[in-house]
């Protein structure tokens, strides 16, 4: 018996390249779904971003976030605008989302690669023989960004801000859980855990704390806590807290060639919410408009809701394409190449509809 495998997919576009690079995306899910079937992708497009913002003075409607919830995956392109000051279009859009219903997309998944065909900037991160091939794991509901803190004295020259980072049993437990799992489907089975517990005496130091009890029950996962990262051959799964995991998944965006292929998921590993997979890069103002924007970490992102969503030959599919068309040199001018945004989504599609995987 076959019956048609239904995906609710909500789609929010944003601002600036987020547009573009979600079309992107969009094609190549469309590509894929032709090729494969036995599914199929139920798209809605929601135009929560800036412009609504400018005309009503909110990023998104009353009950948004319900809305959401009725979809079995979110889409996302990038958020932020000139004329708006980058903590309310963060506050207002992409922190609800995270930390959306009960806060239950904890875990924020960015892999690290350098693929064939690309050079990246510096060599040094690049283990003799082999590539950087890391999975970034930032947890994704508390730490630094949980939202407290506050102002006393506004416009006074003594005036005082405090931003306090929080940290929960619960919250680290749960994150170096996915971890932990995440490290021992690898090869390597290598987890570091990113902490700062010299300087940093509470918090931080539960961290380790959590981690060397989580370890317990992955005895064939090597663990280790490094305070810098200094080796990065020697790297495989790393899970950092939200604000360093945010710093150091950037660097390693750049490490393996451009921030414009670098993809994220934000999980609810209880898929009692529906995650959200977008591209790390923001909202790039200076190349918005000009069909200049690399479309591989949107079209990545698209391949890893894919694969949460359990279509995996069409995931593997949409990755190995994209790894194709870099290896062939189709490249944008982030990469050193040539091609506008809608020659190498082309070229992407094409490749899905050539290729075969196993
Ligand atoms: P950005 O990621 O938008 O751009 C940084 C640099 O990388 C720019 O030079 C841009 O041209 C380049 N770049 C980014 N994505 C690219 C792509 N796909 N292809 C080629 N080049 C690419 O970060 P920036 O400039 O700090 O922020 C711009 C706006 O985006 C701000 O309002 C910021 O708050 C927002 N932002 C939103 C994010 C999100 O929606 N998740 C993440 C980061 C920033
Ligand atoms: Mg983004």
């Amino acid at each position: 018996m076959s019956s048609t495998r239904i995906h609710k997919v909500a789609v929010i576009p944003g601002d600036g390249i987020g547009i573009e690079v979600t079309a992107a995306a969009i094609e190549a899910l469309k590509t894929v779904q032709a090729k494969v079937g036995g599914f199929e992708l139920v798209f809605t497009e929601y135009n929560y971003g800036s412009r609504l913002y400018k005309e009503t003075g909110s990023y998104t409607p009353k009950d948004w976030l319900d809305t959401l919830s009725r979809h079995d995956a979110i889409f996302f392109g990038a958020v932020g605008d000139p004329d708006v000051p980058d903590h309310i279009s963060l506050w207002q859009l992409i922190l609800p989302m995270r930390y959306m219903l009960d806060f239950f997309q904890y875990v924020n998944v960015r892999p690290s690669i350098v693929f064939e065909g690309i050079d990246p900037p510096t060599r040094c991160a690049t283990p003799a023989g082999g590539e950087l091939d890391w999975v970034m794991l930032r947890e994704n509901t508390e730490g630094e960004y949980a939202g407290q803190g506050g102002r006393s004295h506004v416009g006074h020259p003594h005036e005082v801000a405090t931003e306090v980072a929080i940290f929960s049993r619960i919250g680290i437990e749960r994150f170096l859980r996915f971890a932990f799992e995440t490290a021992q489907n690898r090869p390597r089975k290598l987890l570091t855990v990113v902490t700062k517990s010299n300087a940093q005496r509470y918090g931080l130091v539960l961290w380790d704390e959590v981690a060397a009890e989580v370890a317990k029950d992955f005895p064939d996962v090597d663990a280790m806590t490094v305070r810098m990262v200094s080796k990065p051959q020697t790297l495989d799964v790393i899970a950092a807290t939200n604000l360093h995991a945010d710093i150091l998944s950037d660097l390693a965006a750049a490490l393996s060639g451009s921030i414009g292929i670098a993809p994220s998921s934000n999980l609810d590993p209880t898929r009692k919410a529906p995650s959200l997979f977008e591209p790390v890069h923001g909202a790039a103002f200076d190349i918005m408009g000009k069909d200049l924007a690399n479309p591989v970490a949107a079209i990545w992102s698209a391949s890893e809701m894919l694969r949460w969503l359990g279509e995996d030959r069409a995931a593997d599919l949409v990755y190995e394409a994209m790894k194709s068309s870099l290896r062939a040199g189709k490249k944008t001018r982030d990469l050193g190449g040539t091609l506008s945004t809608t020659e190498a989504t082309k070229a992407i599609c094409d490749l899905i509809q050539e290729i075969e995987v196993q």
